[in-house]
């Protein structure tokens, strides 16, 4: 197999569906995937254990994520909140740059890989959805874990964090200018697939 060498930064907004694409696209072209939002997760976890944010950064263990229920609303915002923090930010952009120069190429996607992360990257995606079709998703998703929560809880959350995300000082949520961007409201996930396919394709080619 040749080899891929792309570093493809995928942002955007929660439950946009992004990392299902990012693993999917991983796993076609055989290059390492980094979900950065879990790394977030994993402190805001160790936040509400009663851990001290910075602290919880510096003795960050991503084999933890497989370990603790990171998918909960209570886990997503407190990684939000603590996704505010810049000295946070600081000890988890060394992770995901340390990650992103591995030779082959590599896959990340959160909310800011475009414009802070890999600023130079290979290909830039800019993925969302209005945000109920988000909150259908993310609740479909959530009943099938087992967690019994609401369409509405599910759908207020997910407004808050993108309020928070993007309003925030740090590196907040943006499109970065040279991202593609994809509305996925009206797509389903082989279609969206099938397109950033297309794009990643067309670059292999150049
Ligand atoms: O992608 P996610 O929903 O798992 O991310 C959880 C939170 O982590 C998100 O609300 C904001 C924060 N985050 C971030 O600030 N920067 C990233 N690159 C990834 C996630």
């Amino acid at each position: 197999m040749t080899s891929f060498g792309l570093i493809i930064a995928i942002d955007g907004t929660a439950a946009s569906g992004k990392g299902t694409i990012s693993r999917k696209i991983a796993h076609n072209y055989c290059v390492p995937h980094l979900d950065t939002g879990l790394l977030y997760r994993l402190v805001g976890y160790h936040v509400l254990q009663g851990i001290d944010p910075i602290d919880a950064a510096n003795q960050l263990n991503v084999k933890q994520a497989e370990v603790f229920d990171l998918k909960t609303l209570q886990v997503s915002n407190a990684a939000s909140e603590v996704a505010k923090n810049p000295s946070v930010r600081a000890k988890l952009l060394e992770f995901q740059r340390r990650f992103a120069s591995k030779p082959g190429g590599a896959v990340l996607d959160g909310r800011d890989i475009g414009t802070v992360i890999c600023p130079n990257a290979d290909l830039k995606f800019y993925i969302t959805a209005c945000s109920e079709v988000r909150a259908q998703r993310r609740h479909s998703e959530l009943l099938v874990l087992g967690h019994k929560i609401s369409y509405e809880s599910v759908l207020r959350e997910i407004q808050e964090r993108d309020e928070r995300d993007t309003n925030r000082e740090q590196s907040p949520l943006l499109p970065a200018e040279d991202a593609n961007k994809i509305d996925t409201s009206d797509m389903n996930i082989g279609e969206v697939y099938d397109l950033v396919c297309l794009i990643i394709e067309a670059k292999l080619e150049k």
